[in-house]
């Protein structure tokens, strides 16, 4: 049976104009301690979204922009992400690599990486899926001549992020990093940093050449006391969310089979084998090669490339990564699995759980 996967837009291209003078930095090395243990054998930049590797939206998204050309800032296993990305034309783009000796962090990496004869950066963080039209965003810093502007997102929880004030035209006044839980309800708002910079030369020139520096700790408090032009740009409605542990890796994918994020994937067809009284849900996504045994069920999911539900086994509400095998009466619900994994006989995997690659979880389990 041949499934393919949903929408593909067709009409971008004849819209956009490139960008030649602006140049995008992605940053891609951190050691994403907090999606572990997804991120052990698989670097953040690069674990499967929608069975894709990570960054292909983003890549895809600065191509939407007329930005053609990324460089990827590297340090944490930089060769797996050479290998998955390639030279990048598949999402539209063309890919180099910039590799630090030593993790720099966020804003120390970009000076690293950034090419020194270009004006006008994009700076991504590589770890956020968003359907924000960045073209607006350079818009509106090209029409208030800034030398940096900052993507601001409202959350509802912003304890965990860096909260950002601003006055009433935009202007950023103040960085508050992870604010306390008590100090929620008496902030002015609730908008944080949401990890996309469009940065002059000017910015450029504070970064320390070969120093460990942050933009969240270093730069950004050094930009406000230069007195530079520092705006902002409200998400409004444009989806987005970081996907740095797991729970937000799972809710990303909830959220595309829920058809909340605004981006186009791919229609390309897969072989699966699909037994006649197996059930599956028209909202799943399936890789390359499935299979699917009598009595089996897939509902809401994500199933990598190669993965085998045996007869009345059920994955429900959750990603598994390729080449995984779920025994016969399993029961997967709200959980991540990674690559290569067995699910014993019987076993009944609860809500939360992620298991890394290679998990092997004996019959009649409970997790
Ligand atoms: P955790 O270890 O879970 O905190 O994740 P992380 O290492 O990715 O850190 P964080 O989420 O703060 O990083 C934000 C973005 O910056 C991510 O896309 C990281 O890949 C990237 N990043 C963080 N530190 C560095 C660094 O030293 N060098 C480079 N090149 N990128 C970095």
């Amino acid at each position: 049976m041949i499934f393919g996967c949903l929408r593909i837009r067709l009409t971008f291209r004849v819209l956009v104009f490139i960008m030649n003078d602006v140049s995008a930095v992605i940053l891609a090395g951190g050691k994403g301690t907090r999606l572990r243990p997804l991120t052990v054998f698989t670097p953040k930049p690069i674990v499967p979204m929608m069975n894709r590797p990570f960054l292909a939206f983003q890549l895809e998204m600065l191509s939407a922009a007329g930005v053609e050309k990324a460089v990827l800032s590297l340090s944490y296993q930089p060769n797996k992400i050479e290998d998955a990305i390639g030279d990048g034309s598949q999402y539209r783009s063309k890919v180099s690599f910039v590799t630090e000796p030593n993790p720099l962090g966020t804003s120390g990496a970009f000076r690293f990486a950034a090419d020194e004869s270009s004006h006008t950066f994009v700076v991504l963080n590589g770890d956020i899926l968003t359907d924000i039209d960045l073209a607006k965003v350079f818009e509106q810093h090209r029409n208030t001549k800034a030398d940096a502007t900052i993507v601001l997102v409202e959350v509802e929880d912003p304890t965990r992020y860096g909260l950002v004030e601003t006055d009433d035209d935009g202007r950023v006044e103040r960085f508050l990093e992870k604010p306390k839980a008590e100090d929620v309800p008496h902030l002015r708002s609730r908008n944080i940093n949401a990890g996309i910079y469009i940065l002059e030369r000017s910015v450029l020139d504070l970064i320390p050449k070969n120093e460990h520096s942050s933009f969240e700790f270093n730069i950004f408090p050094a930009i406000l006391e230069k007195g530079l032009n520092f705006r902002s740009y409200l998400l409004g409605d444009g989806y987005w969310r970081d996907i740095g542990n797991p729970t937000s890796y799972l809710h990303a994918h909830m959220d595309f089979l829920a058809g909340k994020v605004g981006l186009d994937l791919p229609e390309i067809p897969v072989q699966i084998e699909i037994a006649t009284a197996a059930s599956v849900d028209r909202s799943s996504l399936f890789g390359e090669g499935c299979v699917l045994k009598p009595n089996s069920a897939v509902r809401n999911s994500v199933l990598g490339p190669g993965v085998m539900l045996e007869e009345k086994a059920i994955v429900e509400n959750s990603v598994i990564w390729g080449h995984s095998r779920i025994a016969a009466g399993a029961a997967v619900q709200g959980s991540v699995i990674g690559r290569s994994s067995f699910i014993g006989r019987s076993s009944s995997i609860t809500k939360g759980t992620v298991l890394g690659d290679k998990a092997t979880i004996p019959d009649y389990s409970v997790t």
